[in-house]
Parts: structure tokens; sequence; C-alpha cells
């Protein structure tokens, strides 16, 4: 069985620090005990307004912290001098629109080829192992092979959807398209993330999909992270992953 490794998403952590402006409290010291607690990577998404990450958050995670960090980012050219700065670990490359609270779609790869692929060219020259985040299309996964990405991370936020409306048919036929996608996709030689949405009580049919490598997990996480801690929280993602992974009962 492939392991299925969890990442981090601290966003959140700067989302609260800075509804006040001040320093505290530290998304930095988040991912160190996300990574005390078991978290195999750490994901941030610096966007266009800087709403949450800052362009400091993102060179102190890459010098402080030894796991692999995951640059969330849309394409663009200012993002691109970012990454040659502070070289992460891994680049996923997400659509953004100003006004949307969080990533609402995936990424329309198929549509914008001839843009991305020397995008993603630039940052496979820099070493930066590339992510699309798509939805479970595949035309999208297709295309995301063909323009060059080593990766894809399937956009979960239809199931996530599906799961907090309590629709059984619309969660089947969204689980259903997440295995498709990830089936295409490790068929034609591409690894497989996914994330978007998860929560302890949807995550485990995702983790159980087994061309999944990884799942990026971060608005629940600091959510819980209020009631039950930063450490706990990070710990029953884990376990719960583990659990679906192994052939545990969910
Ligand atoms: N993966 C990607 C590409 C994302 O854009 C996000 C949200 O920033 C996530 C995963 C994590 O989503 P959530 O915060 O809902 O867990």
């Amino acid at each position: 069985m492939k392991p299925l490794r969890l990442g981090v998403n601290i966003d959140h952590v700067a989302t609260i620090r800075n509804a006040r402006g001040g320093d505290h409290p530290d998304p930095v010291r988040a991912a160190e005990l996300a990574m005390s607690a078991g978290a195999d990577g750490i994901t941030a998404h610096l966007r266009e307004d800087r709403r949450h990450i800052r362009d400091d958050d993102m060179r102190r995670l890459k010098a402080e912290i030894p796991l692999p960090l995951n640059f969330e980012m849309a394409a663009t050219a200012e993002m691109a001098k970012l990454v040659e700065e502070i070289r992460p670990h891994a680049c996923c490359i997400v659509p953004e629109n100003r006004n949307e609270r969080t990533t609402e779609g995936g990424l329309d790869v198929a549509g914008q080829a001839n843009f991305i692929a020397p995008f993603v060219a630039r940052l496979n020259d820099l070493g930066v192992r590339v992510s699309l985040f798509v939805d479970p299309d595949k035309r999208q996964i297709e295309t995301a092979k063909r323009v060059g990405a080593p990766v894809i991370e399937i956009h979960t936020g239809a199931y996530h959807e599906a799961c907090a409306a309590t629709r059984p048919d619309r969660i089947s036929e969204e689980l259903k398209l997440i295995r498709e996608a990830a089936a295409f996709a490790a068929s034609i030689g591409l690894e497989v993330h996914a994330g978007h949405g998860l929560t302890f009580h949807n995550v485990q049919p995702v983790a159980a999909v087994p061309e999944i490598a990884e799942l990026n997990i971060g608005h629940f996480l600091v959510g819980e992270a209020v009631f039950m801690g930063l450490a706990e929280s990070v710990k029953e993602m884990k376990r719960l992953m583990q659990d679906a992974r192994t052939g545990g009962l969910y």
C-alpha cells in the first residue's frame, strides 16, 4: 500500500494574526507544531492580495522548517520571481480570483495550455516539483501531463459541498469522479494529490483512494485547533488517513 502524506496548510493561522495586524499567532510556530505532530509537509498559499500568508512568512517557512514546503500560488510573473528566490520543494498552481473567499474551482489547464506550459517549464527548470490544482476531469488531467507537470492535485471542493449538504447521491457521484480521476492520472504517470474542504468527517473515503499520495488540508485543522489544539487536530487527521489507507473501518 502506497503511503499517504499529510500536507498541513497553515494559511488561516495567518488569517487570525492579520485580524489584529500584529505578529501573533505566528504561522511558522504553527508549522513547527504541525511537524512535531506528524505533518509530512507544510503548505501555504501566497495570494496576490496577501490576505493571509505574506512574502516573509514564506521565507521564514523555508528557512526554519525542515519539512518539504509546498508553495500554492497563481501563475503570475510576481510569484515566479518569489519561487526563484525562495526555492520551495514544490509549487501548486491554482487559479486565483481576487473576490473569491477561497480557491473555488480547478485551474483551466486545457483552456490555457499555451500560457501554463512555459510557466511549468520555468519551475521545472528550477527543480521545483510542480502540481496543477484541477477538477477531477480527464481533459484537464491529460493537459496537465502534456504541459509537463509531474503532479496534479485534485480539487475536492465539490465533494466537500456534497458532504456538507448531506446528499448521498452527490457524495457518491463526486467520489466516483475523484476515484476515476486519480486512477487515470496515475495511469499516465502523474503523482496524485488531493485537497480542499477535507475534514475529520469526510477525509476517509478520499484517503482510501490508493493512487493518492498526498492530502493538503488547512481550514478544518486550524478551526479544530481552537477546540483540541493544533497538534491534536493534526494527529487525529493523520490517524483517520492511515486507518482509511490500511483498510480500517470508516
Ligand atoms: N489545496 C489547495 C490547492 C488549496 O488551494 C487549498 C486551500 O488553500 C487547500 C488544498 C486546502 O483547503 P482547505 O483549507 O479547505 O483544507
